[in-house]
Formats: C-alpha cells, sequence, structure tokens
C-alpha cells in the first residue's frame, strides 16, 4: 500500500479521528487547527473527546511521528497529496448548512496547495458545496472531492477502520483513486460516483436514519394505546433482512449534533428546489414533540403534578457512550421538567457536575444513588450501562416515590417491580407487572 502525505484541516470530534485513524494506516498526517490551546494538548497526548480508542491512536502517532498538530496551514511542513476538510457546517437559523468555514478556508488553500494536491471534504455538505469550493481554489489542476464521514460518536474510531461502506464523489477520476488508496488497508464496498450523489447520500442517509427512529417512536406510541410490547414488535421487524435490526429502538427522541442539523440543512435544500420531502418532514416534527410527551408521562406518574416534585434524572448526554450535550433529547426533557416548576437532581457518568447550561436546571450529583435520593420519581434518559446495574432494592429505600420512567427500556422492568419499584416503560405497557400479578 502506498502512503499518503495528509493535511487534515479541522481537528474537532471528525478531523481528529480520520487523522489519528489515517496515521494509524501507515499515512503521514499533519493535523491543522486554529485553536492553540487544542493544538498543544494534542501534541502532548492529551485527547479531551470521549471516544474509544482514540487517546491511545493519537499516542501511537505521535510517538512515531506519522501524527502532527499545527495551529497554521503555513507551518505544515510536508507537501500533501490530499487535504481533507472536516471543518464543522452548523445549522443556520433557517435550517440551511453554514458552509462559510469550508469556503474560507478554501479561499486559504489556493495559493497553498501543490501541484495537482486532492481536496477533500469530510464536512456533511449540501450539493454544490464541491462545485464552489472548487470555484473558490481556482485551480484546474486541484480536483475537490466528496468524502462524507459516517462516524458515530461513541465507535467513531471502530466506524473509521472498519465501515459499512467508504463514499467517494469524484468528476475527476485520477483524484477518486488517489482518494479510495487512502483506505487501501481498509476492507469496506466503495461507492465511487460523481460529487453530487456523493454529497447527498450523507443526508440521505441520515434522514432515514431519523425516519426510521420517529417511525419507531410512534409504533411504541401505538403500543402503549393498544396493549402491545413494541419490543416483540421491533424484534420481529428486526428479522427481516430488508428492515434491519439496528435504530429500532424507542426513546426520548433522536438528537446530537448531526441527525438534528442533517435532517434540517435536507429539508431546507428540498425546499430550495422546490421538493417536499414530507417524510423527513413528519419525522422532524414527531421527534420536536417526543420530549413534551416525556414531560407528560412523568407528570402523569405523579399524578399529574411536576410543581415541586423531586425528579431524579439518570443520563444527560445524547446517547450513551459518549459526553456530548449538543442537542440532548435528555436536556430537552429537563427543561420542560424544571419549566414545569420540578427540583432536578441528575447524574451522568459522562457529566461532569458544574458544566454551564446544564447546571441551572439541574443539579448534577456524582453517583446515581444520590440523585435518587428523595426522589417522587426517577427519569431515565441515556442508556449507560451502569444503570441497568444499580442496586435498585437501594434507589428503592432512597427514594421517596416510586416511579422510575424508562425512556430507553433500558432497565429490567422485572427485576425493578421485585425491588418494589413501579417501571414504567416505553411502548410496553405490560411490562414488569406481570410478576407483581403472579405473586
Ligand atoms: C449519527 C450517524 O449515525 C452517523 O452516521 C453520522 O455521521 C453522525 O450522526 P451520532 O450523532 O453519533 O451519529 O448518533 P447515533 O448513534 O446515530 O444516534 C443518533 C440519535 O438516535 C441519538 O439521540 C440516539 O440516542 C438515538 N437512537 C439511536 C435511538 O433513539 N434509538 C436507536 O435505536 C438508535
Amino acid at each position: 500500500m502506498s502512503s499518503h502525505r495528509v493535511v487534515v484541516v479541522g481537528a474537532g470530534y471528525v478531523g481528529l479521528t480520520t487523522g489519528a485513524c489515517l496515521a494509524s494506516l501507515g499515512h503521514q498526517v499533519v493535523c491543522v487547527d486554529t485553536d492553540a490551546a487544542k493544538v498543544a494538548a494534542l501534541s502532548a497526548g492529551r485527547v479531551d473527546i470521549f471516544e474509544p480508542q482514540l487517546t491511545e491512536l493519537v499516542a501511537d502517532g505521535l510517538s512515531g511521528t506519522r501524527l502532527r498538530f499545527v495551529t497554521d496551514v503555513s507551518s505544515v511542513d510536508i507537501q500533501p497529496d490530499v487535504v481533507l476538510l472536516c471543518l464543522p457546517t452548523p445549522m443556520s437559523a433557517d435550517g440551511r448548512a453554514d458552509v462559510s468555514q469550508l469556503e474560507s478556508v478554501a479561499v486559504g488553500l489556493r495559493d497553498t496547495l501543490p501541484r495537482d494536491c486532492a481536496v477533500v471534504i469530510k464536512s456533511t455538505v449540501p450539493v454544490g458545496t464541491a462545485a464552489r469550493l472548487a470555484e473558490l481554489i481556482g485551480r484546474p489542476d486541484v480536483a475537490v472531492v466528496s468524502n462524507p464521514e459516517f462516524l458515530r460518536e461513541g465507535s467513531a474510531v471502530r466506524d473509521f477502520l472498519r465501515p459499512e461502506r467508504i463514499v467517494i464523489g469524484s468528476d475527476d477520476r485520477a483524484a477518486a483513486e488517489r482518494v479510495a488508496g487512502l483506505y487501501a488497508a481498509v476492507d469496506a464496498p466503495v461507492v465511487v460516483t460523481d460529487v453530487a450523489s456523493a454529497e447527498l447520500a450523507k443526508y440521505a442517509a441520515n434522514c432515514f436514519l431519523a425516519m426510521k427512529l420517529s417511525y419507531v417512536n410512534e409504533i411504541a406510541d401505538l403500543c402503549d394505546r393498544l396493549g402491545a410490547d413494541v419490543t416483540a414488535v421491533t424484534a420481529t421487524m428486526g428479522h427481516d433482512s430488508r428492515i434491519g435490526a439496528a435504530f429500532l429502538r424507542p426513546g426520548p427522541g433522536w438528537g446530537g449534533p448531526c441527525l438534528p442539523k442533517d435532517t434540517a440543512a435536507m429539508l431546507y435544500s428540498a425546499r430550495s428546489s422546490g421538493v417536499d420531502l414530507s417524510l423527513v418532514r413528519a419525522a422532524v416534527d414527531d421527534n420536536a414533540r417526543r420530549s413534551g410527551r416525556v414531560a407528560d408521562r412523568v407528570r402523569g406518574a405523579l399524578g399529574g403534578r411536576l410543581d415541586g416534585a423531586r425528579i431524579g434524572v439518570y443520563g444527560l448526554a445524547f446517547k450513551a457512550g459518549t459526553n456530548d450535550l449538543r442537542g440532548s433529547p435528555a436536556l430537552a426533557v429537563a427543561g420542560l421538567l424544571a419549566g414545569a416548576g420540578a427540583e432536578l437532581v441528575g447524574y451522568d457518568p459522562s457529566v461532569p457536575q458544574d458544566v454551564p447550561g446544564v447546571t441551572d436546571m439541574l443539579t448534577v450529583c456524582a453517583d446515581p444513588y444520590q440523585a435518587a435520593k428523595g426522589a417522587d420519581a426517577v427519569v431515565l434518559l441515556t442508556e449507560w450501562p451502569l444503570f441497568r446495574a444499580l442496586d435498585w432494592s437501594m434507589v428503592a429505600e432512597l427514594m421517596s416515590g416510586s416511579t422510575i420512567v424508562d425512556t430507553r427500556n433500558h432497565l429490567d422492568a422485572d427485576l425493578l417491580a421485585s425491588a418494589g419499584l413501579v417501571c414504567r416503560s416505553t411502548g410496553r405497557p405490560g411490562a414488569g407487572v406481570r410478576r407483581e400479578r403472579s405473586r
């Protein structure tokens, strides 16, 4: 396998994972980030992202000198043959993806790129962005290639090194082959296509995942009404290879830094092109109502009263395996409960006790038992494995009430029932009561 000289612009979550993984594949990588404190920390091997294997890969790359961090493109001392752009494309007020950071970097690259270098967009961008960057770079010898990332937080390194697919969009065959060469050691199907299709493919995939989740959340609502068990329903669906078993767990709504932003950007871009993506719109609308439904369930469990109630909140991150609070459904639910006058005491194994923006709506404790102390109810919002393994008899003793609202069907409802607690699962109206009945 031939080794490439790679510059990664942006050492955030995607850029850092990409740079460290490419270095581990034997490429020579320099990551550029304007945040001097971050560059200093990373150069010393300190990674502040909660991501399995990433710290080890960064340490390996640094010690093998295949990975370095600098603050400025002008300090890059290799002649890159590939430059990867891993910059944020945040959501604007109208939903569109803001690609201005990519555009200004592209302008800056015009005079610095070596001859025949390929510029690769890893960020999630609307169709037309690669063409726009090519125009800004304005160099006929430089091709702009789309190669979107599909990295999930908490399994980003694995997703990079063992992806389910790689998509490379380019109208320049040689550039596409060069980019494919970065992944020569990775065993995965490669879809080589035109730029626009690769750009759209990323949005199409994430919007499909969002629709799948909204659908399953609505099926859970229906199960609650009809007395069916969503776990059995989704298990049956999941055995069908046309549907697939992943992404079928109901929850408090889908969130995080990507799905909300990508669905909004896709809707904006479709609307601007005169296409109504009614299914994606419905998924987004349903998701916007989710936190209110969870708050209503907690209210119902407390006999209709939230004002003055003390509620334990289990989980704050947008999903387990990350410390990311961006777009967290847990915080959306907590905001509604606090707004209705409840006193919240929360715990999340990845979230420290003094995070700004969190502490104004709830007190964060250092352990889950403290969060349960004196609680009228506990609501589980993030599926951390440790919550399953709690001593639920102790939780029952500490609480003043006895209801646990499990928004993710993460807990063993029978076990909780045997500890004297009432577990209100999601889309499983019979869960945890059979055992009580048979006693
Ligand atoms: C997502 C995409 O999966 C990834 O391909 C993309 O590149 C970045 O965005 P991520 O944001 O890390 O990854 O989260 P993901 O694991 O996809 O979960 C998204 C949301 O869906 C979370 O809020 C999660 O809790 C929720 N979810 C997921 C469910 O509620 N049920 C499920 O079965 C799966």
